[in-house]
């Protein structure tokens, strides 16, 4: 289990906190895994009725770690299994999902809200993935998910032209419910979560099934991006953005 990640249940609610300060909450492999293990462990537990996922410090998250992208790149491994894991996690979770969203939410920080079923965030939320200007592609079935929520050009600005989008754009295209002062995010949601445990669980979960359609097209969509990502993260380009990134001057 991760230290940077920390699980907490209150009552039916579940909450999976990323905490890496010094690094912007980027996810590591531990920290997929135990986000992947909790939301895997509520799907099957009767008495969490909702996961709320969260940040700190003021921080959502700057992303999946560079430097292990980097590592992927150099050994030709491409997304590891625990990435892969949480990505399918999140596709296949039984309970609703709710986001609070502080500060930056950068590349699955952006994305994995797509497979939320209600996202809060602060007034001083900043939401980008800047895939391609990586040498990648998108990932999390943001592909697909992406254009449905958004359409096709404003999901073409954030996720190929990395756009930033900030909690204006972000509520105008659906990507969030709510904004509020950034002191008010996580109990907003939270309050969005007790509403939704408080309702019948059976109800909830049919009701949720029929909307987001087949988990399995989700994974199987997810596996196609995670093949192309591989292929893009050993490319010159991509190596070249993460060295710049690592090894940039301030
Ligand atoms: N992977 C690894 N380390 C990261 C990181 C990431 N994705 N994002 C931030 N960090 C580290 C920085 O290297 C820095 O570490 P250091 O203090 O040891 O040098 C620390 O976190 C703080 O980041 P900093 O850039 O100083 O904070 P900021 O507030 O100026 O900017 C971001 C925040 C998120 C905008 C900026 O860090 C950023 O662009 N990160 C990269 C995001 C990214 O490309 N993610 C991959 C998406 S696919």
């Amino acid at each position: 289990m991760s230290i940077h990640i920390q699980i907490a249940d209150e009552g039916p609610i579940r909450t999976v906190r990323m905490n890496r300060p010094d690094k912007k909450n980027a996810l590591t492999a531990e920290m997929y895994e135990a986000m992947a293990a909790a939301i895997e462990d509520a799907s099957g537990d009767a008495k969490i009725r909702c996961v709320v996922i969260a940040g700190r410090n003021g921080t959502f998250t700057a992303g999946n770690d560079l430097t292990d992208f980097l590592h992927a790149a150099e050994s030709g491994e491409g997304l590891g299994a625990n990435t892969v894991r949480f990505l399918h996690a999140l596709a296949r979770s039984r309970k609703p999902l709710v986001a609070a969203v502080q500060g930056v939410a950068v590349g699955l920080g952006t994305t994995m809200l797509l497979h939320c079923d209600y996202v809060v965030c602060g007034a001083n939320a900043r939401f980008s993935t800047p895939f391609v200007s990586l040498g990648l592609v998108p990932e999390a079935a943001s592909s697909l998910l992406g254009p449905a929520l958004m359409g096709h050009r404003r999901a073409f600005a954030l996720l190929v032209m990395g756009r930033p989008f900030d909690a204006t754009a972000a509520l105008a295209c659906g990507l969030v419910n709510a904004v509020v002062a950034p002191v008010d995010v996580d109990a907003t949601a939270m309050k969005a979560a007790r509403d939704i445990a408080a309702l019948p669980a059976e109800a909830v979960a049919e009701s949720r099934r029929l909307m987001r359609g087949s988990p399995d097209e989700i994974v199987a969509l997810m596996d196609k991006e995670v093949g192309l990502f591989k292929e893009r993260l050993r490319s010159p380009e991509a190596r070249e953005a993460f060295n710049a990134f690592l090894s940039r001057k301030r």
